[in-house]
């Protein structure tokens, strides 16, 4: 399939960002878009990139009323050389497909819809910023379109991708954030869909999130559903604990995002020697680690906000401090690492990074 380009106009076209550091995440979008359409017994057609605008949708279109809505976040980055690179993009494009598996979504062509975003990021290449910590975040979304009030998956969806120049995702950058263990809503149960990334995960976590930041927290840590038991992820990001010398996170068993930076930190730390275990991990061991001193760090991982460091645990009314409310020295190290990597400061020895421009 053909990808048609209409360029924006000059006077369609948005100033860019004048203050770097005052980026912030997901609020400035660039000046195009990458969209397709699919009818069932026809496939994906009308692949296009057009000046980024508004979309016009049926009040019935079936994502609005049953939720099928599935979507990505990847981020391209300047190098010091002024070249663009992408990090594992593929892997991304990847799990879309199996989000649209579970949600009864059409799957996309992985090659064609990796060509079309290097076709849109290089089109925007002025909107990826320049300095250190802010990259231009990629968000592919799929969602059905076709009007219907019955329950069944859609005959028509739209896919389409947004970039946008982002900063840290946390206000608090690299210091520690504080964190909630909430024990009373749950996120995901497993057999449900807390391993794609679609819409409804993000709105269930919602009222958890709100009441912990009344609290004057960042971010909630999810229990399993079932038990109430075992630590499973933030809701945007995994989650890892360092308990002597073993590097914990949750085994991905169907209730936590199957995260690309996890994923990419497990192969790191296995590489330097460490022993990480995928496993379960009660909230008791994780707080009676704090409690002798033997949980040494905690951190969370994503796209967005890469390697974040946990400086508190609040569960069932009682403050743990970790790592001295500071960034651990493995947290910085990975962070270093990854962030190395993703800018094409360090040798890549995965074929994780693509430069595409
Ligand atoms: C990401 O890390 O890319 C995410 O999608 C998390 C959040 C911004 C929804």
């Amino acid at each position: 399939m053909e990808i048609k380009v209409i360029q924006a106009d000059d006077d369609q076209k948005k100033p860019k960002p004048a203050d770097e550091s005052q980026l912030g995440f997901g609020s400035i979008f660039t000046d195009h878009m990458f969209l397709m359409e699919y009818e069932a017994g026809r496939g994906w057609f009308d692949a296009r990139i057009e000046p980024y605008r508004e979309l016009s949708i049926d009040p019935a279109a079936m994502a609005l009323h049953y939720g099928q809505e599935i979507f990505e976040g990847l981020k391209a980055y300047r190098g010091q050389d002024d070249s663009i690179y992408l990090f594992r993009a593929r892997d991304n494009i990847i799990r879309m497909n199996h989000s649209a598996a579970r949600l009864c979504m059409p799957e996309v062509d992985v090659d064609f819809v990796m060509d079309a975003m290097k076709k849109l990021i290089l089109l925007d290449k002025d909107w990826i910023p320049r300095t250190e910590g802010t990259s231009l975040y990629v968000r592919p979304t799929m969602l059905a379109t076709e009007p219907h009030l019955g329950v069944r998956p859609a005959n028509n969806y739209l896919f389409f991708i947004i970039l946008s120049s982002v900063g840290a995702y946390y206000k608090e950058g690299l210091n520690p954030v504080k964190i909630w263990v909430e024990d009373k809503y749950v996120r995901a149960a497993i057999g449900g869909t807390g391993e794609a990334k679609t819409a409804g995960n993000y709105a269930a976590s919602l009222l958890a999130a709100e009441e912990a930041k009344e609290k004057g927290f960042t971010q909630v840590l999810w229990l399993d559903a079932a038990e109430r038991k075992y630590v499973e992820e933030v809701g945007t990001m995994n989650m890892f604990f360092v308990i002597n010398d073993e590097v914990i996170t949750a085994p991905l068993t169907g209730s936590i995002l199957p995260g690309i930076t996890r994923d990419s930190v497990i192969q790191i730390l296995k590489g330097w020697g460490w022993k990480v275990s995928e496993r379960s991990l009660t909230i008791d061991e994780v707080i009676g680690a704090a409690k002798e001193g033997s949980l040494k760090e905690a951190f969370g991982t994503g796209t967005a906000a890469v390697i974040s460091p946990v400086g508190q645990i609040t569960y069932k009314g009682e403050d743990h401090v970790v790592a001295g409310g500071k960034m651990g020295e493995l947290s910085q190290k990975l962070y270093d690492e990854i962030v190395g990597l993703q800018y094409a400061e360090r040798e890549d020895t995965r074929g994780w990074v693509e430069r595409i421009g």
